[in-house]
């Protein structure tokens, strides 16, 4: 009796382990990598669920007429798994100049098929836009796994974006930046003067409530991505939530570097390049 309560227990954890290994998300994520390349969204298809919601900048789009159809020359690419939400999220950078991208992907799985894939899918004409920049800097930092001793908890790392969002509409709440630390917005680098310093607090927002945030959430690599609507963003727009995605590198608590990309209704977001570069 109590072996085979004991037997059932095993073989449950067993199940769900086997539902979301890293190794399951890894080889998902090549495959989407690889997907894009190549411009064969067929190179995907087993592990699709025939229930997948696809959706690029919030708004559905027939996965087989998407981006994912355009054969890119990735730059570069990089992925974090998270085995407890079943998720991953994917940034890749594309600089070729006939049409360069910063597309950034999550995707979420049950039983090992995904069943949600939202990308972020931002090129000329979205907020502070440069691929050229966004590699640049982005090739200059250091994104390796953190040491096994040195992780951070799930929580403390979801805790250090959540305090930057929270601090959007409520002046009071301490950010835990680090020094360095800096935010790549587009492809403008706050750091661009002093690699070294602190350049994340430039100043933010005190009014603003971001809403629908969603976490994937690695602690082997001491990462949080959020995806969220970030209202105000696009003036052309008033106060409408703007697709956004910002994904935090927290080492020790504290956030090292900020990768973000906002999409744009109108090219320029309605600020008449009086606002941050837009190219
Ligand atoms: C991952 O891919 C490798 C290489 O194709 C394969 O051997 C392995 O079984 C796959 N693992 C999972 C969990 O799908
Ligand atoms: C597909 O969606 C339907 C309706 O939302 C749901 O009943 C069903 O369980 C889903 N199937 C899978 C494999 O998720
Ligand atoms: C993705 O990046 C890794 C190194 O981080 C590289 O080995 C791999 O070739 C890249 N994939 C593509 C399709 O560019
Ligand atoms: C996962 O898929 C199974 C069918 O394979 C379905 O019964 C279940 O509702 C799905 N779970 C979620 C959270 O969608
Ligand atoms: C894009 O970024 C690169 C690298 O920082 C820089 O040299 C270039 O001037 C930028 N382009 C524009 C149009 O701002
Ligand atoms: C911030 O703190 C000040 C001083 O304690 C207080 O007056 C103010 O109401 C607080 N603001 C918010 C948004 O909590
Ligand atoms: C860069 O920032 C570091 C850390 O704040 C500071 O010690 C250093 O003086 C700065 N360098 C320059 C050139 O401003
Ligand atoms: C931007 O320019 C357009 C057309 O010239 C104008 O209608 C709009 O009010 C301007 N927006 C801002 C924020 O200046």
């Amino acid at each position: 009796m109590l072996s085979s309560i004991l037997f059932s227990g095993v073989l449950l954890l067993a199940t769900a382990l086997a539902d979301c290994s890293r190794e399951m998300l890894k080889n998902a994520t090549d495959a989407y990598i690889s997907a894009q390349s190549s411009g064969h969204s067929t190179a995907m298809a087993t592990s699709l669920s025939p229930n997948i919601s696809y959706t690029e900048n919030e708004k559905p789009v027939d996965i087989k007429t998407g981006v994912l159809t355009r054969s890119l020359k990735i730059d570069l690419n990089r992925t974090i798994h998270d085995t407890i939400a079943c998720g991953t999220w994917t940034e890749l950078i594309v600089t070729d100049p006939t049409h360069p991208y910063v597309i950034q992907t999550r995707m979420l799985f049950n039983d090992s098929k995904i069943t949600t894939m939202e990308s972020i899918v931002t090129q000329k004409g979205d907020w502070a836009f440069n691929a050229t920049g966004y590699l640049y800097w982005d090739s200059m930092e250091k994104w390796d796994p953190i040491p096994a001793e040195k992780r951070d908890t799930r929580a403390v790392i979801q805790a250090a974006g959540d305090a930057y969002f929270d601090r959007f509409d409520n002046i009071n709440v301490t950010v835990p930046f680090g020094t360095p630390c800096a935010r790549l917005e587009g492809g403008a680098y706050t750091g661009a003067n002093n690699l070294t310093a602190n350049t994340c607090y430039l100043g933010l927002p005190s009014t603003t409530k971001v809403t629908n945030r969603r976490y994937i959430v690695d602690e082997t690599m001491g990462v949080v991505s959020m995806f969220l609507g970030f209202p105000g963003l696009d003036r052309s727009q008033g106060m409408a939530p703007m697709p956004d995605g910002h994904t935090f590198r927290v080492e020790g608590g504290k956030i090292k570097y900020i990768h973000t990309v906002s999409s744009c209704v109108q090219a320029g977001c309605g600020v008449n390049g009086t606002g941050p570069p837009s190219m």
